[in-house]
């Protein structure tokens, strides 16, 4: 790799490697070794890692060192994140440049942007199905734009996050169309079965991600002769990582795009990258050795650049993705757990799971944090808090969880309009889809009061998403309490899919609305900012500041310590709650000095900071 490099980067990058390279051959040999030109092999890729470093514009160099010498400068409390379509947000990459200030306004520091390189024609799972990873979506802009949209950001202390779809690619992708074409080399860079034999076998423990719409995790290709891995839409092709070419040419990718600006890379679906007969080919140990390289590779070359795992997983397979002191995996990993979780605590009025899944969230390596959201542009999986919620409950967790999917789809008398998504069983608990707002009652609140609670329950699921410690990301319209999109079931291409419901276009009238507080998105908007002002001020509420459930609180109540001076208390439940506090507090919203017993409202929050 040195020797692909000028003089001047040399040393820098002698010493990256002296850590880095005997890290990334130990766990490239684990899975590739056993072929006879891995040598060869390897010494390919590190020449090609050499060439991008070579390539990797000076300021982003300077990042680089400034990070890699402050390796938890994302576990700040002023870290704050937001994840928008960049056609929703801005219509195209350039229209996002002009809501910087309003990103800046807010507080954001991370910008998490859905998909926007050249995805396939047609259907394309929101952009989840790429063509090419080195084209900007010709709809949302050029490649021009993208590098002045991360210049911008840049200057305004804001990381672009993309998402890098590792785990697929489009049906229309170089590769899939080579291997269409009959090439063997391009063939061999999928899963490809030439009858219903292995995919048979596969099936037998292998989990749906789509039941409705997308079955099954083979889909017959006429052109290839065979059945190729889908786990996820059938035009969605899994990529074959135990092939060497496909993790050169992924790493690759993945660092042009870095060299392109992008600061962060959401790893999509990560869990997928591994298959092995006899399992749901998840989680595998491969796949983390897989994410382990990819890291240490980052580490070389760019080490300003953050991996973030998406891997919706059971809270117990979670802390794997972000790896060990002596093995570290991706910087940042969703805690799918600790949302779905919040949302359960709402149906229940009742922080049982919740507490449970805080129980079984680890501490963590340094250097690494989870993400906290209320919502994103996916469903709420229910399915990951299966060990959770089976702790306490005569019902079972399949049956518990239905119920959280029944609440939220407005059954029962549930203040929530949202839609069970992938289930057409009314027992069965797959996921749930619908704007926070609109789960949380301010679509069908017909008078003050219930507005006024469902906007309370929004502020409680963000305060959690706040507090708990961790890099939160707000989802575009949540900060101005956007409902559902109902439009979804008039584009044929999106009918089938109810995740579109969580998926609108910004409501410019609502943001004209965030300062007037007699208006719901005013409500909201100064409640979050309010929150957000309060969190950046506490160095309690870091990352990775310590975090501890106290377990004297009522049932419906989650009582939250972050070190010794800072407490959240919030009512999940309708009715006030009672809480006896130790010492003298201050809350952040109200003057003077509580002491005693405090009572907090239907679906209150309380932030103390110890006198
Ligand atoms: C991730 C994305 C989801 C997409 C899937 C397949 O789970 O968040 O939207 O459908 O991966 O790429």
């Amino acid at each position: 790799m040195l020797a692909s490099l000028p003089n001047d980067l040399r040393p820098l990058a002698a010493q990256r490697l002296s850590t880095a390279e005997p890290v990334l051959r130990r766990l490239l040999a684990g899975l590739y070794g056993e072929r006879a030109d891995f040598d060869t092999w390897f010494g390919d890729l590190m020449e090609s890692l050499g060439k991008l470093y070579a390539e990797r514009p000076p300021e982003l160099r300077a990042l680089d060192i400034q990070r890699a010498a402050q390796p938890e400068w994302f576990l700040s409390q002023r870290m704050l994140g937001y994840c928008a379509y960049v056609q929703n947000f801005g219509g195209s990459l350039n229209g996002v440049a002009e809501r910087i200030p309003y990103l800046e306004e807010l507080g954001v520091s991370y910008l998490h942007l859905l998909p926007f390189l050249r995805p396939r024609e047609g259907e394309n799972d929101g952009g989840f199905a790429v063509t090419s990873f080195d084209e900007v979506d010709p709809a949302l802009g050029t490649n021009a734009d993208l590098h002045d949209l991360t210049t911008r950001l840049r200057a305004a202390g804001i990381s672009l996050c993309s998402d890098f779809i590792l785990n697929h690619v489009a049906d229309d992708n170089q590769w899939a169309l080579a291997a269409k074409a009959g090439d063997a080399k391009a063939r061999a860079m999928f899963h490809v079965f030439p009858d219903r034999d292995m995919p048979d076998r596969h099936e037998r423990t292998l989990g749906q991600v789509f039941p409705q719409v997308a079955p099954g995790n083979f889909t017959y290709v006429e052109a290839m002769g065979g059945w190729v891995w889908t786990t996820f839409y059938p035009y969605q092709w899994d990529m074959n990582w135990s092939n060497p070419d496909v993790f050169a040419e992924m790493a690759a990718a993945m660092l042009r795009l870095a060299n392109r600006g992008i600061e962060v890379f959401r790893l999509d679906s990560t869990a997928f990258l591994w298959k092995r007969e006899g399992t749901n080919s998840m989680n595998q140990p491969e796949a983390h050795q897989l994410l382990q390289a990819l890291r240490a590779i980052v580490d070389i070359v760019a080490p300003g650049v953050l991996l973030k795992a998406e891997a919706i997983v059971p809270t117990r397979e979670l802390p794997a993705y972000l790896g060990s002191a002596a093995a570290p995996e991706c910087h940042i990993a969703y805690h799918s757990s600790l949302m779905a979780a919040g949302w359960v605590a709402l149906a229940e009025q009742n922080t049982g799971v919740l507490r449970e899944v805080i129980r079984n969230t680890p501490p963590l390596p340094s250097a690494a944090t989870w993400l906290s959201y209320v919502r994103c542009h996916d469903d709420i999986g229910w399915n990951v808090l299966r060990a959770e919620a089976e702790v306490g409950s005569a019902a079972g967790a399949a049956a518990r969880l239905a119920g959280a999917a029944r609440f939220f789809s407005g059954a029962q008398g549930s203040y929530a309009s949202g839609a069970a998504f992938q289930s057409t069983d009314p027992n069965a608990a797959h996921g749930s889809n619908g704007m926070a707002a609109s789960l949380t009652g301010l679509q069908t609140a017909t008078n003050e009061e219930e507005r006024s609670l469902a906007l309370r329950r929004m502020l409680l699921l963000h305060g959690l998403a706040l507090s708990f410690g961790a890099l939160p990301v707000l989802y575009m319209g949540d900060e101005l309490a956007m409902e559902n999109d109902y439009s979804y079931l008039d584009r044929p291409q999106h009918a089938m899919d109810s995740r579109w419901l969580q998926r609108p276009v910004f409501d410019e009238q609502r943001w004209k609305h965030r300062y007037d507080k007699t208006s719901a998105p005013g409500i909201m908007y100064q409640g979050l900012a309010n929150l957000i002002r309060a969190r950046r001020k506490q160095d309690a509420l870091a990352a990775n500041a310590p975090r501890a459930l106290l377990a004297d609180a009522p049932d419906g109540v989650l009582a939250l310590a972050r070190g010794e001076r800072f407490l959240t208390l919030m009512n999940f439940t309708g009715l006030p709650q009672e809480y006896a506090l130790q010492g003298v507090w201050s809350d952040h919203a109200e003057p003077g000095r509580i002491e005693g017993t405090i009572t907090l409202a239907p679906y209150a929050m309380h932030w103390l900071a110890r006198e």
